[in-house]
């Protein structure tokens, strides 16, 4: 009997259809019972994305990357809009370029993310208007305490909020005009890995008056009075200090633009702090190694109480060690902020980490930065993303199972980790144990590997569909199956092993495997495959 993917709970169908305006309605993030699901057309959505390179905001160019994300096997082209490019003159708004690049868009049956270059690009400022560059005396730069200037504008700057506030609602109101009936654009990002690069934080005669004033009372526990060195330590006053000032302009920004079109905003962070560093050569500081003020996993608190249009705040993160990977991932998986991988490094490395963010965190999205470049002669994305595309092919084929078992036991990831060749989970009624290529030769660990290490590759994501039944998605491992200690029995077989896909959300198998032994496990080859095995204790 084949199986047909689960309907939509009531509730989220009530979300989604309170937000109806005319024909589809508005993409929506919803929270129910704890869990975060991203909603598009009203439906659960799971972002499978790219990026395109920064230069790509030219339609001859997105033209030429648009076709590879068929066998990228994507949903989703994150492009950027650059403040320069619709807004040459002050006042003076182009539209012709992004409403074409959103047609084509739409035509290839993508969704988008648009990405607005606006006061902040990370440490870039080739994005802004040639107006703003030229009058740093209405839109200035912050200075350090010697009064020398860094690249970066203040956050301080209202002449410079105000021309940001403009901007960003034009465009949002432009979109909402030219997309509203299709929703091709779902979500928005607010300026891009935004921050200070220099200075802690600017020491411009305002900001010397703000910083020696009061902590705002949202942040000070109660006392009004309370110095920023005072609440948050002579370390991190100024950090905190920008990044409050930050998140209010941020949030001031996307306020604007969702009084325009009120779709899902984000704000994305270029890693630092607290060991997940992204410049190993610089110390770990703001200003220093990472922009200061931006969303760090120390100052999301801040960002929380500044910055409520603000709807998640989303790690970019390029780190190959899984160690790191996971702490960045468990630090941005909170009550208060779903999961959402935006930019992540090229390469075979970080193709287990798609399994990762969805399976152990939720994750509502996870896109590659770079989509394009080093593209082959055929308009394929070439072999530093053929991993993840093989990804995409199973994790989007199955996605409306996933989605709806995100965030509770029945979905769990595992993963080949430098050096942790093998991982056992528990569910319900089953552990499963994954044994990824090393662990295959059954080596113990106190065995020392001969030979270079390889780049871990071994991934799998399992969906426990029925009590005795499982989904399993993966790549390059070996997934055996036991009941729990505590059940008394011993093994269970295999009652059927299928290898499929599903069609139109219909289990369609392509062969049945005989049935192995499930405590010596199933392999699951190194291009990926899927499975639907149902178990039997005896
Ligand atoms: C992070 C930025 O957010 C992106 O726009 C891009 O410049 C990448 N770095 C490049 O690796």
């Amino acid at each position: 009997m084949p199986l047909r993917f689960a309907t939509l709970s009531l509730v989220l169908a009530a979300a989604a259809s309170s937000a109806f305006a005319q024909g589809k309605p508005i993409p929506q993030l919803v929270k129910n019972a704890g869990k975060y699901t991203f909603l598009v057309d009203g439906k659960p959505f799971l972002i499978l994305g790219g990026q395109v390179d920064n230069r790509v905001f030219v339609p001859d160019e997105m033209a030429k990357v648009l076709p590879g994300f068929k066998s990228y096997h994507a949903n989703t082209v994150e492009f950027p809009v650059p403040w320069k490019l619709i807004e040459p003159k002050e006042g003076q708004f182009e539209f012709a370029a992004f409403d074409r690049i959103v047609r084509d868009i739409r035509a290839h049956g993508l969704r988008a993310i648009v990405l607005w270059f606006g006061t902040w690009k990370g440490d870039e400022t080739a994005y802004l208007p040639e107006w703003i560059q030229s009058n740093p005396a209405r839109f200035p730069k912050a200075v350090d305490a010697d009064g020398k200037a860094s690249n970066s504008l203040s956050p301080h700057g209202a002449a410079t909020l105000e021309a940001d506030r403009t901007a960003f609602a034009a465009l949002l109101k432009h979109i909402r005009e030219i997309d509203e009936r299709d929703r091709t654009v779902i979500l928005v990002q607010v300026e891009n890995e935004p921050g200070i690069v220099g200075p802690a934080r600017d020491h411009s005669a305002e900001a010397d008056k703000l910083f020696n004033g009061p902590v705002p009372s949202g942040l000070a526990a109660g006392n009004p009075l309370a110095t920023w060195t005072g609440v948050f330590g002579p370390q991190f006053a100024e950090e905190a200090f920008t990044t409050y000032y930050m998140a209010r302009y941020i949030d001031s920004v996307a306020q604007a633009g969702k009084e325009a079109y009120p779709l899902p905003m984000y704000e994305n962070v270029w890693m630092g702090g607290e060991g997940t560093n992204d410049r190993f050569y610089d110390f770990d500081r703001p200003g220093d190694s990472y922009p200061s003020g931006g969303g760090q996993s120390h100052t999301l608190r801040i960002w929380k109480v500044a910055a409520p249009a603000i709807d998640l705040i989303a790690p970019d993160i390029y780190h190959r060690s899984a160690v790191i990977y996971r702490t960045i991932l468990s630090r941005y998986t909170r009550p208060d902020n779903p999961l959402l991988i935006v930019e992540t490094g090229r390469g075979l490395e970080f193709a287990r980490y798609c399994f990762m963010a969805i399976g152990d965190y939720s994750a509502i999205g996870f896109a590659q930065f770079g989509v394009g470049i080093g593209m082959a002669a055929n308009g394929e994305f070439g072999p530093r993303f053929a991993d993840m595309a093989a990804n995409f092919r199973l994790v989007g084929n199955a996605a409306p199972i996933i989605t709806e078992l995100e965030g509770t036991k029945r979905l769990q990831s595992a993963i080949e980790e430098e050096n942790i060749p093998g991982r056992t989970l528990s569910f319900d009624r089953y552990d499963v144990l994954a044994m990824f290529p090393p662990a295959l030769a059954k080596q113990p660990s106190w065995v020392e590997p001969t030979g270079p290490p390889g780049i871990p590759s071994g991934r799998v994501l399992l969906a426990q569909l029925q009590p005795d039944e499982f989904l399993v998605i993966g790549f390059d491992s070996t997934i055996a199956f036991r009941p729990p200690a505590a059940s008394g029995h011993k093994e269970g077989r295999f009652v059927q092993i299928e290898e499929g896909l599903y069609r139109d959300g219909v289990w369609t198998p392509a062969k049945s495997l005989p049935a192995a032994s499930p405590a010596r496990g199933l392999t699951l080859p190194k291009d990926g495959a899927m499975f639907r095995v149902k178990l039997q204790w005896d």
